[in-house]
C-alpha cells in the first residue's frame, strides 16, 4: 500500500494542483540523490543517461507511446513553451493559435507571447460551463478553425472546470492539416491514456500530478513528422550534437537542458510501480475508485450548495468543479478569499478560482487514494457555514 506524508490535520482536496508523492517513491528519489552526490561527475556523465532511458521506456509503455517520440520536461508549462518556441520560427504573420476560455492561464500566456513574436494572434473559443455534452466542445472548436489556423491547443482535462475533453475526436478532425497540441497536464494516471491512438502532433503532461511522481517530472510526446525541427524551451548542448549520449537528435534537445536535479524524472518508474501495487486491480482500479469518489464528493458538495451537477458524469475524471454563488462584496483576485478562509479557518485545501472572470468563481475538488468520503462532508459543512 502506498502511504503519503500529508499532514493529517488538513483535509487535502487539491491533488490536482501539485499532486502528492508516496513515501516509497520519495525514498527511491532520495537513493538516486545519494548516488548523484557520491560522485556528481560520474552520475551525470555515466549513470544519468541509462537511467533516463529506463524511465523513458517505462513511461512510454504506460502511455501507449513510442519511446522515440517521448522526452522528459520539468512540467507541462515547459512542454507547451517548447512546442510554441519550436513552431513559431515557421509561422508567418497573420497565423492563428486557437485556445479556449478553459485553457490553463500559464499556457494561454505562452501562446499570446508566442503569437506576438511571429506577428500572429490567439483566438479564444468560448466553451460553456455548466455543459451538457462533449459535442458542444467539438462544434465550437470546429467553427473557430479557419485557413489561418496554425495550431489548436486543447486541454485534455481542463483546470478550472475539471472536464475531460473529447480530444481524440478533435484530433481526428483536425490532424494532419492542422497540428494539435494537447495539454494533458492532469490526464496520465487519471484517465486511461493511449497516445498512439489519439495521434496528436504534440502531447505534453505531468507525471507529478496523477502518476504521483516527485515534482519536476513531465513529458512531451511529438509525432515523427515534427521531431526534426523540435527544440526545448532552453537551448543546450543538443543543438550542435554536443550531448552524444542521447539516441537521437530529437532526444538530445531535451535529455540535457542544463544542470538540474534529474531525480524526479528518474523516479517515474518507481511511481508507476508503487501506485500500481497500491490496489489489487492496479492502475485501472485506482482510476475507477478515484473517479467514483470524485463523483460522490461532487454530489455531496452540490447538495450543500443546492446545485445540479454541471456536467455529465462521463466528462469527469478525478477532479470536479462546481460554480459558486457570487458574493456581494466580491473582489477581482484570481484566488478567491474563500479559498484562504477554507485554508486558515477550516484546514481544508481546495482551490476556488475566479472563472470565467472575477467575480464569478468555481470550486474544484480532487479525489486521490488518500481521500475518503468524510473529506467531502467536511467541505460541505464548511461551505454551508461560509456561504450561509
Ligand atoms: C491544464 C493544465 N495545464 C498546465 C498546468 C501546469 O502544470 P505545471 O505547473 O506542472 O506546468 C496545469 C496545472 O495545474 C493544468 O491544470
Amino acid at each position: 500500500m502506498a502511504t503519503w506524508m500529508l499532514d493529517p490535520g488538513v483535509v487535502h482536496l487539491n491533488h490536482g494542483s501539485f499532486g502528492a508523492c508516496p513515501t516509497d517513491v520519495l525514498d527511491v528519489q532520495a537513493q538516486f540523490r545519494i548516488e548523484m552526490e557520491r560522485n556528481p561527475v560520474a552520475f551525470m556523465l555515466h549513470d544519468y543517461q541509462p537511467a533516463l532511458e529506463q524511465s523513458r521506456e517505462a513511461l512510454a509503455e504506460f502511455l501507449g507511446a513510442d519511446a522515440a517520440g517521448l522526452v522528459f520536461v520539468p512540467n507541462a508549462t515547459y512542454g507547451v513553451n517548447s512546442v510554441l518556441r519550436s513552431l513559431e520560427t515557421q509561422l508567418s504573420p497573420g497565423a492563428e493559435i486557437v485556445v479556449t476560455n478553459q485553457t490553463y492561464n500559464a499556457c494561454r500566456n505562452a501562446a499570446i507571447v508566442s503569437a506576438s513574436r511571429f506577428g500572429g494572434s490567439v483566438i479564444d473559443v468560448d466553451i460553456p460551463f455548466p455543459i451538457e455534452s462533449p459535442s458542444v466542445i467539438v462544434d465550437r472548436i470546429r467553427s473557430a478553425v479557419t485557413e489561418r489556423t496554425a495550431l489548436v491547443m486543447l486541454d485534455h482535462v481542463t483546470s478550472p472546470t475539471g472536464l475531460v475533453w473529447p480530444v481524440a475526436e478533435l484530433v481526428a478532425e483536425l490532424e494532419p492539416d492542422i497540428p494539435v497540441l494537447i495539454d494533458g497536464a492532469h490526464a496520465p494516471g487519471m484517465i486511461e491514456l493511449d497516445l498512439s491512438s489519439i495521434g496528436a502532433s504534440f502531447y505534453t503532461a505531468n507525471c507529478h500530478k496523477w502518476i504521483c511522481s516527485p515534482k519536476g517530472a513531465a513529458f512531451l510526446h511529438v509525432a515523427e513528422r515534427h521531431r526534426p525541427h523540435m527544440h526545448a524551451a532552453a537551448i543546450s548542448h543538443g543543438h550542435n550534437d554536443g550531448w552524444p549520449a542521447s539516441s537521437s537528435r530529437f532526444h538530445a534537445q531535451f535529455d540535457w537542458t542544463g544542470t538540474d536535479d534529474p531525480t524526479a524524472r528518474l523516479a517515474v518508474p518507481a511511481a508507476l510501480e508503487v501506485m500500481a501495487a497500491h490496489r489489487p486491480g492496479g492502475w485501472e482500479e485506482i482510476r475507477r475508485s478515484n473517479h467514483e469518489l470524485a463523483l460522490a464528493g461532487r454530489d455531496i458538495v452540490a447538495d450543500a450548495l443546492q446545485l445540479a451537477a454541471p456536467a455529465p458524469d462521463a466528462m469527469i475524471g478525478s477532479i470536479a468543479a462546481l460554480p459558486l454563488p457570487v458574493p456581494e462584496d466580491a473582489g477581482d483576485s484570481i484566488f478567491d478569499p474563500l479559498m484562504e478562509r477554507l485554508h486558515h479557518e477550516w484546514k481544508i485545501e481546495v482551490p476556488v478560482f475566479a472563472w470565467p472572470t472575477a467575480p464569478e468563481r468555481v470550486i474544484r475538488i480532487s479525489a486521490q487514494q488518500y481521500n475518503e468520503i468524510d473529506d467531502y462532508h467536511r467541505l460541505a459543512e464548511a461551505l454551508r457555514a461560509e456561504l450561509g
